[in-house]
């Protein structure tokens, strides 16, 4: 009998919740996301076991991604997950088929995983077999064979932080013909804004509007959203971006902050729009120092350079009016 996307939810929430990991999670929430990403090496490390569960967490996110994965994974297919977290992406994978292949960079994350793949193994969610994870770097390691879905949710606004371009590049070359990337694309888009910031904020700090930590900053917008990035998971990417925009002033006021908000693509064609889920995809603002008065009308050019996976403190951004 077929396992729904809500029964494999409801499994690893509840066993989290069981463990007390929910409401350390909801004692985290007391502190902004910065916070939490500024202190954390991901490419050593990986995320903390609670932005683990933050993930889970996320229903709006989660229940996007099991229903790609009710569409694209079929009884043969071979199915390989960078990032695992709690493994739920996996374990719904191996509701589907037995060839599935999760690789975890941190320990104490992976440990759960396996926990919580017991568990399911128990409560006999796996029609043949539990999926195989590694504790290992999804960057470096080789898949086993040759994929037909390949899914990795190491995604972070505007692609900083998080390493997705780098799991994904290394798996992509094993990807079967017409195999399918979950998610597909992420396009990311830039605002100027004059936001109301913290006295002492300094060039390219950075903030993090976030309702479900009571967190949010008033700001008046100086021109229309322009998408600047597109990325296409399914092909090899190149790791850093480099772009030049004119923008043109909607309103007086002075720039401040640039706010970037990124969009998840699925192979169904479904996106994951800004506002649409909890925990990804949240809005960043990063502030400017020193700002630019600008007036209506007024075209401004601005260059947006970074690595992929970085800290928007070392992005090099530059804004400047247009004679
Ligand atoms: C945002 S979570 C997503 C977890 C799970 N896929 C889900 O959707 O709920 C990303 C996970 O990838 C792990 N991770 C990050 N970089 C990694 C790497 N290079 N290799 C393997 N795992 C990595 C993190 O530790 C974290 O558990």
């Amino acid at each position: 009998m077929s396992v729904s996307t809500e029964k494999i939810y409801k499994e690893v929430f509840s066993y989290c919740e069981k463990e007390g990991l929910i409401q350390k999670l909801k004692e985290s929430l007391a502190f902004p996301e910065e916070q939490q990403f500024n202190k954390l090496n991901i490419s050593k490390e990986g995320l903390d076991l609670i932005d683990a569960v933050h993930c889970v967490n996320d229903k709006r996110r989660t229940k996007v991604f099991l229903e790609e994965i009710n569409k694209y994974v079929f009884s043969k297919s071979v199915v390989v997950e960078g990032g695992i977290g709690t493994g739920i992406l996996s374990f719904f994978a191996s509701t589907k088929t037995p060839y599935v292949y999760g690789f975890e960079i941190n320990p104490t994350i992976f440990e759960l995983a396996e926990k919580i793949k017991k568990y399911l193994t128990t409560k006999h969610i796996f029609p043949s077999i539990a999926p195989s994870f590694s504790l290992k770097d999804a960057i470096k390691s080789k898949p086993p064979e040759k994929i037909d879905v390949i899914i990795s949710e190491n995604i972070y606004t505007g692609m900083f932080f998080e390493k997705q371009v780098q799991i994904v590049n290394n798996f992509v070359p094993n990807l079967k013909k017409g195999g399918v990337v979950i998610p597909n694309k992420l396009e990311s888009f830039i605002i100027l804004s004059q936001t109301v910031l913290p006295k002492g904020t300094e060039n390219k700090d950075l903030f993090v509007p976030t309702p479900e930590r009571g967190i949010s900053f008033k700001y008046k917008t100086l021109s229309k959203a322009i998408s600047y990035d597109l990325i296409n998971f399914k092909v090899h990417s190149r790791l850093d971006i480099n772009k030049r925009l004119s923008m043109i002033i909607t309103g007086d006021g002075e720039i401040n902050s640039i706010i970037i908000y990124s969009e998840v693509i699925m192979p169904s064609g479904k996106v994951i729009k800004r506002k649409d889920a909890d925990f990804l995809n949240s809005d960043i603002i990063i502030a400017i120092q020193p700002s630019l008065k600008v007036l209506k009308g007024d075209t401004i050019n601005v260059h947006l350079a970074y690595k992929y996976g970085s800290n928007p403190k070392n992005a090099r951004i530059s804004i400047n009016k247009k004679l």
